[in-house]
């Protein structure tokens, strides 16, 4: 079967999951695949697009076990058509739980045939430059697994004459599925007198939930803290308050320093 129809859709607040795709995509020797990018709200608003007989990655960070809500909303009205999905989680090097078993439901869900599957670990959300959790990951030993994991992929894909003699690829998780993040809000961000209002938090921002006027303020009914806006910030200026969601950080940074490997699974194909 031929790969030159790649589709990329994902969900990516800090980067990561972005980053491990576009290398799988490289091992499958795709160096311009079609990038749908659905971390900005205004594109996650728009209709999701119908594919046809493609190839299609779908990735997605891990927010408490499982898929991050926002995209899991959005991959729910994708249209597979019979196309072939790789389904790609990214998480903090903590654990993946049911968040890949979540999103190769999905996928089948919506109509796509699930080739193969990964988890990859990316530098924490929560991770700073003083609490550090899996910093700087993906780093290269994990992008030569993405590599190697997208030639895998095309390996099965030439032998393969059309997308239905694809029987499906097994992953690790449970159903019914871990609770996952709960809707509370609360407060976790400051702003420092660093700030110069330039204004790049409020474009890092996936959900809106930074005032454009008052760059000190946050929506925190809005705000799913994905830390994108603090990593974004070139006078670090928002940072995390000392209270819950540091406590955690810190809860992380030392209770989850050994290091995990990407771990991948490819399905069976009918002959
Ligand atoms: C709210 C929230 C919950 C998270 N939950 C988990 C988790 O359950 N396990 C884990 O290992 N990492 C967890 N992470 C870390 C992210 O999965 C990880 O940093 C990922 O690389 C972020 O992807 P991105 O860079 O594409 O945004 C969480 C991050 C956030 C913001
Ligand atoms: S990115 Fe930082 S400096 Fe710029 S407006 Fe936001 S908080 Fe202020
Ligand atoms: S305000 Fe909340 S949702 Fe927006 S970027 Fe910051 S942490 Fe993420």
């Amino acid at each position: 079967m031929k790969t030159q129809n790649l589709s990329l859709v994902y969900f990516s607040p800090t980067s990561t999951t972005g980053i491990v795709l576009e290398e799988i995509a490289r091992g499958l020797g795709q160096e311009s695949p079609k990038i749908f990018d659905i971390t900005r709200p205004d594109i996650r608003n728009q209709v999701a697009p119908v594919f046809n007989n493609e190839v299609v990655l779908i990735g997605a960070p891990v927010y408490s076990g499982r898929v991050a809500k926002d995209a899991a909303a959005y991959f729910k009205t994708l249209k597979g058509s019979g196309s072939l999905a790789i389904v790609v989680v990214v998480y903090g090097n903590r654990e993946f739980d049911d968040a890949l078993l979540e999103l190769k439901n999905i996928a089948v869900d919506s109509g796509f045939g699930v080739l193969a599957g990964g988890a990859f670990i990316g530098e924490h959300s929560f991770s700073d430059t003083e609490i550090l959790i899996a910093p700087n990951r993906p780093d290269e030993a994990d992008l030569e697994k993405a590599f190697l994991f997208g030639q895998q992929i095309a390996g099965v894909l030439e032998g393969l004459e059309t997308p239905a003699d694809v029987s499906g690829v097994e992953v690790p998780g449970n159903f019914p599925y871990k609770e996952g993040m709960g809707d509370g809000a609360f407060a976790f961000i400051d702003v420092t007198e660093d700030c110069d209002d330039c204004g790049i938090c409020v474009a890092a921002c996936p959900k809106e939930a930074i005032d454009e006027a008052d760059h000190y303020s946050t929506i925190d009914e809005r705000c799913i803290f994905c830390c994108a806006c603090i990593k974004a910030c070139p006078q670090q200026a928002r940072i995390m308050k000392e209270g819950p969601m540091k406590d955690k950080a810190k809860w992380l940074s030392e209770n989850c320093a050994q290091r995990k490997e990407p771990q991948t699974y490819l399905g069976l194909v009918n002959t």
